[in-house]
């Protein structure tokens, strides 16, 4: 099923080439009217080609309009101002279209959906447990796949885990030093950070374990049997504790090739740099240095010692990924701090004439409202952590509001809305903006949050119950009809729900998924407290009953855009 807007346009679209025939417009823009004075629709396609067309905006408005037939979709049509046309929908087309919603699948036929689109998110540092730092690159990375999918995207989820680099010396070195053995078997990672944090202790008074933990590292990146197994433990045990959390979080990734993986390929990576006289030996390392008009620092590729950067493995990915998938675009989730990384190795593939499609998401850090969240400092919140006091919180709130359920489903309820809140909570932010963490904040269950719109869903739910109890039960082909003007209103407004999809996709920005979802819930709060239902004629009864009942779905399909379960009763 199409978008709303694609219906009007095929009218537009014939008219104009009755009116205009010869010309080659602009092409039309139809917009979601402002205010409900100007109609549901606007556009301003007259004013656009007033040029083109010749002649004034309101003149050649008018002409398109005298040329616009008799149809089902347009009610009533209104130049306004400098020459904009007023879209006004026909009530029976727009309850046609609600009642189409959610059986259908939505196409966007405009948009290229060749190949696989590569996400790459979450992407923890192995032997730390993943803290709310690593929240939002996960949670947000999970809602843009799922946006993409929503749009006919193929994507491949990846979990690029930081699996190489000098915190293994740093694990090698305290594992051997400081590692309480019972513990460790209770609870690994939790372990090798307590360990870790130590290293860095000790090296400030002893800055020669530095030495030594370079020393092991290079051992490892040699092949040193012992130090290789211990590695991949790390990694085990690091994989063991995430999947725990992102099984909680309904997240799946396809692949999980960490930096590590990428290494085989990497010295060839930096022979056809050095081969193509883009990167040139510099004190020993091998550097990639830019245009002056590009504004970034050069790029050390290869230390003087052989080894191999964070920049050389984002490379080496790119070229494995476009050796291995038919590329459409690679998509990476970090927060802000790594925006010049990510100018510097994409510019370095694109001097290596290496065209593929890239963008980096980047998201404000969050903080406390002191400072910034860091493993090492010890100065964290663990997701885990997290999760559970959302837990703890929701079920507190159904205890008071629910008594009478099972222990098992409140338990069930307190999950998905505790996950949901918190979630919700950073979805709904505008990405780029930092966030001072607040307990109650991130966990509030009112206003603009996941727990209203799980509420608002599961209030339909239980009218839908009702409704099969007195024998009325929904009927999912019956013909909606409007007739009050909420009703209407939260109609017109549901039919926007594939557009709004289709902005947060291309945008990358769920926020603006979750602020439709958020007015939705609201307009079917209106609606529902002026427009009873069950004890309405059964012609209204079984009317109104499609029209939540599309509601709920479109919004049980809107959280699960954001990852967000729903349940049926709250
Ligand atoms: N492991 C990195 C970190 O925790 C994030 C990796 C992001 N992905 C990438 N291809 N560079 O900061």
């Amino acid at each position: 099923m199409l978008r709303i807007e694609k219906y009007i346009e095929e009218v537009f679209y014939n008219a104009i080439h009755k009116a205009f025939p010869e010309k080659e417009v602009k092409p039309l823009e139809i917009t979601i009217a402002t205010n409900e004075k100007f109609g549901d629709f606007q556009t301003n396609f007259a004013m656009m080609n007033s040029k083109i067309i010749g002649g004034n905006p309101r003149k050649i408005a008018e002409e398109l309009v005298n040329n616009i037939p008799e149809n089902e979709v347009i009610e009533k049509l209104e130049i306004a101002g400098p020459g904009f046309i007023n879209i006004f929908l026909k009530d029976s087309f727009v309850s046609k279209y609600v009642g189409l919603m959610t059986s259908e699948k939505y196409e966007f036929k405009e948009l290229d959906t060749h190949g696989d689109i590569i996400i790459d998110y979450s992407s923890p540092n192995i032997a730390k447990r993943m803290h709310i730092g690593h929240l939002r690159s996960t949670i947000i990375g999970d809602s843009v796949k799922r946006l993409c999918n929503f749009l006919g995207y193929h994507t491949v989820a990846d979990n690029h885990i930081g699996d190489w680099g000098t915190q293994f010396g740093k694990l090698i070195v305290g594992y051997h030093n400081w590692l309480d053995k019972e513990a460790y078997e209770k609870n690994p990672i939790e372990e090798l950070e307590r360990v870790y944090v130590e290293f860095t202790k000790q090296s400030e008074e002893h800055p020669e374990l530095e030495d030594i933990a370079r020393e092991e590292l290079k051992k490892l990146q040699d092949g040193d049997e012992e130090n290789y197994k211990l590695w991949q433990e790390f990694i085990k045990v690091s994989l063991q504790e995430y999947n725990k959390l992102y099984t909680r979080m309904g997240i799946h990734f396809d692949t999980y090739y960490g930096e590590s993986f990428y290494h085989p390929i990497m010295p060839s990576v930096v022979e056809e740099l050095v081969e193509k006289g883009l990167a040139i030996e510099d004190q020993g390392a091998k550097v990639v240095f830019f245009d002056e008009k590009d504004n970034l620092h050069p790029c050390i590729v290869q230390k003087k010692d052989g080894a191999f950067l964070y920049s050389t493995s984002d490379i080496a990915t790119i070229k494995f990924r476009r050796e291995n998938y038919d590329v459409n675009k690679i998509i990476y989730l970090t927060d802000e701090r790594q925006q010049d990384h990510f100018k510097q190795f994409f510019k370095i593939t694109e001097m290596l004439g290496w065209d593929i499609e890239k963008v980096h998401i980047w998201f404000g850090i969050m903080r406390f409202a002191d400072g910034v969240f860091s493993t090492r400092k010890g100065n964290v919140i663990r997701l885990e952590q997290l999760l559970d006091e959302g837990k703890k919180r929701a079920l507190e709130i159904i205890e008071e509001k629910n008594p009478n359920l099972s222990a098992e489903e409140k338990d069930n309820i307190a999950e998905v809305v505790g996950v949901g809140a918190i979630k919700y909570a950073d979805l709904s932010q505008n990405r780029q903006s930092p966030i001072i963490f607040e307990w109650d904040k991130i966990l509030s269950f009112e206003g603009n949050t996941a727990p209203y719109l799980q509420y608002s869903y599961a209030r339909i739910q239980s009218i839908l119950r009702k409704a099969e109890e007195i024998g009325k039960p929904l009927n999912e082909k019956f013909d909606m009809k409007i007739s009050e003007k909420a009703e209407r209103n939260l109609a017109t407004y549901l039919t926007l729900f594939p557009t709004m999809a289709l902005r947060a996709g291309e945008a990358y920005k769920p926020n603006l998924l979750t602020d439709y979802l958020f007015e939705l819930a609201k307009k079917f709060n209106t609606f529902y407290n002026s427009c009873p239902i069950l004890n309405q004629e059964d012609d209204v009864l079984f009317s109104r009953l499609v029209l939540i009942d599309r509601v709920a779905k479109t919004l049980k399909t809107g959280l699960d855009l954001l990852g967000i379960n729903t349940v049926n009763r709250m």
